[in-house]
């Protein structure tokens, strides 16, 4: 077995790093190892706030906007601070209650009896306060999960109907990983802030102030002996999290290297074992997760001893103010009770302090995870269409299937269209310096089949892409029966273009239903109808369930061709009066394409069809066949024609050349 280099190594976490979304590194920080709940500042999870992407950019107007969620819920989010108010000046006064109990119970003035009617009222009373105490406790977590909850619900579809909204090149540029990332770790920490931090906030200051309060009440010098000490704390705090700082930003990158190779090994398992890189994989993820061991171990030693140091910090001063305590008890007339109380008070003094600076990690990394998620909502939506946008529809062809909306009672205007298809001059590219399509001029007469071939990378899918509107051209047009199509509202436009994808999807369900997505009012005859045009039914009745078969997971319990097969009984139950198909029967063989075609010709019949297909023979009756190179039409015309013409579809057709 060979070493991995050095070089690869630091190449290793450099890439892979990178790779992994940053928040799903980032969202390791709040539930990662290393400082707990109860985390010291700096430490734990303090620093891994301090991470690039745990932070948010803009803080204030994240924080505002998300307030925006929990506005509605502020009354019950104001009951949820009066009764922390009550639960922590309970939770105060019980402490304080020890003093006369105490005071009582050594005062050898009274009679027993006395003493212990006093012990039991100050015990049924501090019963009470507990008690209470637990049910507000109680109510306020009931009331906050369901305030961050319903929070969440309002993001999470904001995000979602967001996301459905989002034009294409969204989605061609963002990684499903990334997207789905928004879902998952952003809102996950930013309802957990809701949840939990806000309350926590509110109650480590109310706590910290009374208890300072009550301190002074009970004996101002012993007060500010102990006081005195918190800038030790403090400055403890910060050094060592200084120290620890360094190492959490080196953990966060191992993270995200170890997080992006899991990701890209799991992914692509199936290539791995096809080229026998299991070796490889495991060797290089066993460096990069004993690299993640090292960094981690360093970094929560920082964390991990925060807090016993802290907590030793103040054992000393909860033995300085006893000692002083003590002595002020013999020599200044101090109650014992007193005594008592505050050793209490001075013990519980730091946590609030430890408490509310963790908090402020959780703040960031919630605000950031806000942030992320805002951002998508603010990317720009599919254009709105134009005020003046019409709808089309073919005579006699329903092409819309709301229940409550038909093409005859809707109040837009409705263009009724023969389904000619034209571009002209359309010159388009993904990205404005590189173009993809140049000075392309097709027209498609109503219920023609117009087919186009061309290598890999030619633009075939892309010509598809702008006719359905994915993309938007700048330059040229492409009108259906003589309309723009940037003037025909898009739902309009795509419900009347049956489109059979390069790459299928099927979704989780029957395989009636995956067929029906084509049309939602189609009966289960139509159905299958449509299934035997595609040439999907000798199939479909030899599966376990027949039409009833569940598909899961895009369909991985069938063969590719079977999935494109569906695709193709899809197209076929929609009645759209356009019709394109886009490498459809790439995975089928030859004969099963030879019987689709013969079910599909009728289909196309009186539909303008556009048809990319790899084999020729499937293109050879179009009524045009275009020759696309690299984004230009290089030939064009009916097989006979080309073949007269002996440019490259001879070529082709010949196998002179092929098609790669
Ligand atoms: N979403 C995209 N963003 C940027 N470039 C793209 C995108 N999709 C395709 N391309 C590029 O456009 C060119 C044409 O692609 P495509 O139309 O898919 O080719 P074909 O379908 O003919 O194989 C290719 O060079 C490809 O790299
Ligand atoms: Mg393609």
């Amino acid at each position: 077995m060979s070493q991995l280099s050095e070089e690869r190594k630091q190449e290793l976490i450099d890439k892979y790093s990178k790779i992994s979304s940053p928040s799903s590194t980032n969202s390791s920080g709040p539930r990662g190892p290393g400082g707990g709940h109860r985390g010291p500042g700096g430490g734990g999870r303090g620093n891994r706030g301090m991470h690039a992407s745990g932070k948010p950019k803009n803080a204030a107007p994240v924080m505002k906007r998300l307030l925006g969620y929990i506005r509605k819920d502020i009354y019950r989010i104001l009951l949820v601070f009066v009764f922390l108010l009550f639960g922590i000046a309970a939770n105060l006064a019980s402490n304080y209650i020890l003093r006369p109990v105490i005071n009582n119970l050594v005062d050898t003035n009274s009679s027993v009896e006395e003493r212990v009617r006093n012990l039991l009222v100050g015990i049924t009373l501090m019963a009470v306060i507990y008690i209470v105490g637990m049910i507000t406790n109680y109510l306020n977590s009931r009331i906050m999960v369901d305030v961050s909850q319903s929070a969440l619900v309002n993001l999470r579809e904001d995000l979602f109907n967001k996301i459905q909204k989002l034009p294409l090149k969204y989605h061609d540029t963002h990684t499903h990983g990334e997207i789905m990332s928004r879902f998952t770790n952003d809102l996950d920490v930013v309802g957990q802030m809701i949840n939990n931090t806000m309350t926590q906030i509110f109650s480590g200051v109310i706590t910290l102030i009374g208890t300072v309060i009550l301190m002074f009440v009970t004996n101002w010098i012993l007060a500010i002996i102990t006081i005195l000490g918190v800038p030790l704390i403090a400055l403890v705090a910060s050094q060592i999290a200084k120290r620890s700082k360094n190492y959490y930003k080196g953990q966060q990158k191992s993270l995200g290297a170890v997080n992006g190779y899991i990701e890209e090994s799991v992914t692509g398992q199936k290539v791995i074992k096809v080229f026998n890189h299991e070796e490889t994989a495991m060797q290089e993820f066993n460096f990069l997760s004993d690299d993640l061991y090292e960094k981690q171990l360093k970094a929560n030693f920082f964390g991990g001893i925060m807090m016993p140091v802290l907590g030793n910090i103040s054992k000393v001063s909860y033995a300085l103010s006893a000692v002083v305590g003590g002595i002020l008890c013999l020599t200044a007339n101090f109650d014992i009770g007193g005594l008592t109380i505050f050793t209490n008070y001075s013990r519980q003094f730091a946590r609030p302090i430890n408490e509310l600076s963790s908090q402020v990690t959780v703040i960031f990394s919630a605000l950031a995870g806000a942030e992320r998620v805002f951002e998508v909502m603010d990317q720009e939506p599919e254009p709105a269409d134009h005020e003046d946008a019409v709808e089309i529809y073919k005579e006699n062809v329903q092409t819309v299937y709301d229940e409550n909306k038909t093409n005859e009672d809707s109040d837009d205007k409705a263009i009724s269209i023969k389904g000619e298809v034209s571009l002209s001059n359309v010159t388009f590219g993904y990205n404005p310096d590189k173009i993809v399509l140049n000075k392309i001029n097709v027209t498609a007469n109503p219920g023609q089949k117009i087919a186009f071939v061309g290598s890999t990378g030619a633009g075939k899918t892309t010509i598809t892409n702008l006719i359905n509107r994915f993309y938007d051209i700048e330059e040229g047009l492409i009108s259906i029966d003589g309309i723009d199509i940037k003037n025909i509202k898009r739902e309009s436009l795509r419900g009347n273009i049956a489109m059979v994808l390069q790459d299928t999807h099927l979704f989780s369900g029957s395989v009636m239903e995956n067929i029906r997505y084509g049309r939602l009012d189609a009966t289960n005859e139509e159905v299958i109808t449509a299934a035997k045009t595609a040439n999907a039914h000798s199939f479909i009745e030899r599966l376990e369930h027949g039409y009833d078969t569940e598909l899961e997971g895009d369909g991985s319990n069938l063969s590719q061709g079977q999935r494109q097969l569906l695709n193709i009984a899809r197209a076929a139950i929609s009645k759209a009066p356009i019709l394109i198909m886009d490498e459809a029967t790439s995975s089928v063989d030859t004969r099963t394409e030879k019987y689709i075609e013969e079910g599909m010709d009728k289909l196309m019949k009186n539909r303008t069809t556009f048809i990319i297909a790899h084999r020729l023979s499937t293109v050879r009756n179009s009524d045009e066949i275009i020759v696309l190179e690299q984004g230009e039409i290089v030939e064009q015309g009916t097989h006979e024609e080309l073949l007269a013409m002996q440019g490259r579809y001879y070529q082709l057709h010949t196998g002179a050349i092929e098609l790669d």
